[in-house]
């Protein structure tokens, strides 16, 4: 086994602080459970699927083009060849095969006789240089990055219900520093700018976390947004040109392998006893920005979301 992937973090309370300690984590046994991550055809979803498959998990891979599911798919069983994985397709962007996607993760949890999923991985992200509009009106970094996580969560809701500790894990970053959105204005911005309206989708990914942490008191599920840091992936190469792309070479370079936050995500989907913090870096709390923890504006992010969408969740109660 690569040793990269058998030792983990864990958040240990000291003296009413966390504090990092060795966590040995090759012998995590996770079978039994099983995740969707979504964006796992590179990158960060590859790395982690591979870490939860090689702890048993079974894995639900998501990616948008059959040619990369399929060569995610079997590089994750050429180094588990035991592994039960699987890829599902849906272009997130469209809220249409959001819906269809759920409604085969329905299906395969059925056929593999479990019916409940134990963690779910909002992961996929885009960068948009250009202002492009969706199918459903929606800028498409706001639709893949934050309405995607969005709709699918809620539509999962019912199968992480089951479980007897489900977890939805929304990949983030520390890009959402510095950064603020309004509800209103969410989708008609006044100029259009790929770098902001990515930080925006990232502010929105820990926004959602905090306000559906607050929809589930009270029940099994737990969910926790990951901030990865600077990692060496693929990811400003893609939508992108000229500048851009040649900033993303230069930069990329100082980022950490994806192994680094799959561990984060393998710690959070697999650890007990997890402290109710919000945002997660390197198997540890850390401080969001002051925007990032506002109720408020999470309430307001919640509601003009569901509008996007058109749905109101009828699976989880809103507290009074
Ligand atoms: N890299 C970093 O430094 C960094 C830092 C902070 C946060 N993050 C976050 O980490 C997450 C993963 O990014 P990454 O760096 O691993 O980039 P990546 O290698 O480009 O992975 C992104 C994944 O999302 C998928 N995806 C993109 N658009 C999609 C769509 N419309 N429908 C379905 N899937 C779609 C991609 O599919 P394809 O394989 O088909 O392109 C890919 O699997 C993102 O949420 C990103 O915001 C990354």
């Amino acid at each position: 086994m690569d040793s990269a992937l058998v030792v983990g973090w864990v958040a240990l309370l000291h003296d009413d602080h966390y504090e990092r300690d060795f966590f040995v984590i090759d012998d995590l046994n996770l079978s039994g459970k099983t995740a969707v991550i979504t964006g796992a055809t590179s990158g960060i979803g590859c790395q982690a699927a591979l870490a939860l498959a090689r702890a048993g998990v079974e894995v639900i891979g998501v990616g948008r083009h059959p040619g990369r599911c399929q060569a995610a798919e079997q590089s994750i069983r050429e180094v588990v060849p035991e592994s039960r994985v699987r890829y599902l397709l849906a272009d997130l962007s469209r809220q249409a095969q959001v819906r269809e996607l759920a409604g085969k993760i329905r299906e395969a949890v059925s056929h593999s006789g479990s019916s409940r999923l134990d963690v779910l991985v909002n992961n996929a992200g885009v960068y948009s240089q250009k202002f492009v509009k969706t199918e459903d009106g929606v800028e498409l970094t706001l639709a893949v990055n934050h309405i995607a996580p969005f709709l699918l969560t809620n539509l999962l809701l019912p199968l992480l219900q089951d479980a007897p500790s489900g977890r939805v894990l929304t990949v983030s970053s520390g890009s959402h520093f510095r950064t603020w959105l309004d509800p209103a204005r969410l989708n008609d911005p006044l100029l259009y700018h790929g770098l902001w309206a990515y930080k925006v989708s990232k502010l929105a990914n820990i926004l959602f976390t905090l306000e559906l942490q607050r929809r589930l008191v009270g029940t099994s599920i737990r969910a926790f947004a990951v901030d990865p840091g600077l990692v060496n992936t693929e990811m400003g190469f893609k939508g992108t040109s000229g500048l851009t792309h040649w900033v993303w070479s230069h930069r990329r370079t100082s980022g950490v392998s994806p192994d680094q936050p799959a561990r984060t995500i393998l710690f959070l989907s697999a650890k007990e006893g997890l402290p109710e913090a919000l945002y997660w870096h390197d198997c540890l709390p850390v401080p969001a920005s002051r925007q990032a923890q506002r109720p408020d504006l999470a309430r307001r992010l919640w509601e003009a979301s569901e509008a996007m969408c058109g749905i109101v969740n009828p699976y989880i109660k809103e507290r009074s």
